[in-house]
C-alpha cells in the first residue's frame, strides 16, 4: 500500500536511541497542528491495547528472548498498529506521527542481531501488508554521542543496554536503509541543535504535503 492514497500523512521518526526521535516527533506534531491539520502521535512498540503489552512483554520481560521469538513480537505489535489505529486514522484523515516503525525491526532485530535483515523486512511487509509511511525522517548520530545521552539517564530497557558494537551496526543499517528508499527517507544530522533539527523536520514536511 502506498500511504499517499490517504488524506492523512503517514510520518516516521527512526534513529538510534538517544537520538531525540521522541522531541523531534512532539515538535512534529505541533507544527502540523499549528497549520490546521488533525494529527495524532504514536510509537511502537506499543501503540494499542495488545502494543503495550507486547512492549512490556519485550522491554521488561524476564529472561532472554530469542532473536526469533522478539521479532515476531515486534512484528505482532506492528500488525495490530497499523490495521487497528494507524489506517483508520488516516484513513479518516487524520496525520499520523509515530516513533519507530519497521526500519527500526531491520535495523535491531536484522542487522543487531543474528537474523537476515532482508527476512525481518519480509516479516514485517508480510504482518502490515507493505504498508509505508509517506515520509520517515532518520535522526542520525554517532553512536558514542547517542550512548552518552541515553547514558545520562540510564539504560531504560533490555535492548538500550545493548553494547556499543551493536549500536554501529545499528547506525549502518539505518543508513543504508535510508540510501535504498531516498523517496521515503529524509537524514537529518543529530548533532545539530534540537531547533535546527525540527526547522530541517519541518521543511521535510512541509515539501511532502506540497507535493502531494
Ligand atoms: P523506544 O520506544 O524508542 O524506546 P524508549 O521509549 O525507551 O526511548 O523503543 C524501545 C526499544 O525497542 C528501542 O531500544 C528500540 C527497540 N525496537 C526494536 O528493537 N525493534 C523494533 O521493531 C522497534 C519498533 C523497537
Amino acid at each position: 500500500m502506498n500511504s499517499s492514497n490517504y488524506r492523512g500523512l503517514w510520518v516516521t521518526f527512526e534513529g538510534g536511541d538517544g537520538v531525540g526521535k521522541s522531541t523531534q516527533a512532539e515538535y512534529a506534531r505541533q507544527y502540523l497542528r499549528s497549520i490546521g491539520r488533525d494529527v495524532i502521535r504514536t510509537r511502537e512498540p506499543g501503540g494499542t491495547e495488545l502494543g503495550v503489552q507486547i512492549r512490556q512483554l519485550i522491554l521488561h520481560g524476564k529472561g532472554d528472548i530469542d532473536p526469533h521469538a522478539e521479532a515476531l513480537l515486534f512484528a505482532a505489535d506492528r500488525a495490530q498498529h497499523v490495521r487497528a489505529y494507524v489506517k483508520p486514522n488516516l484513513a479518516a484523515g487524520v496525520d499520523v506521527i509515530q516513533d519507530r516503525y519497521l526500519d527500526s525491526s531491520v535495523a535491531y532485530q536484522g542487522a543487531g542481531r543474528d537474523l537476515d535483515p532482508e527476512e525481518v523486512r519480509h516479516l514485517s511487509v508480510w504482518a502490515t501488508e507493505g504498508a509505508l509511511p509517506e515520509l520517515t525522517i532518520l535522526l542520525d548520530l554517532d553512536p558514542a554521542i547517542a550512548a552518552a545521552r541515553v547514558g545520562g539517564r540510564g539504560a531504560a530497557d533490555r535492548i538500550e543496554a545493548e553494547p556499543n558494537e551493536f549500536r554501529k551496526r545499528l547506525r549502518a543499517e539505518f543508513l543504508l536503509q535510508a540510501d535504498r528508499d531516498p523517496d521515503r527517507f529524509v537524514i537529518i544530522d543529530a548533532r545539530l541543535t534540537e531547533v535546527e533539527v525540527a526547522a530541517r523536520v519541518r521543511a521535510a514536511i512541509t515539501k511532502r504535503l506540497l507535493s502531494r
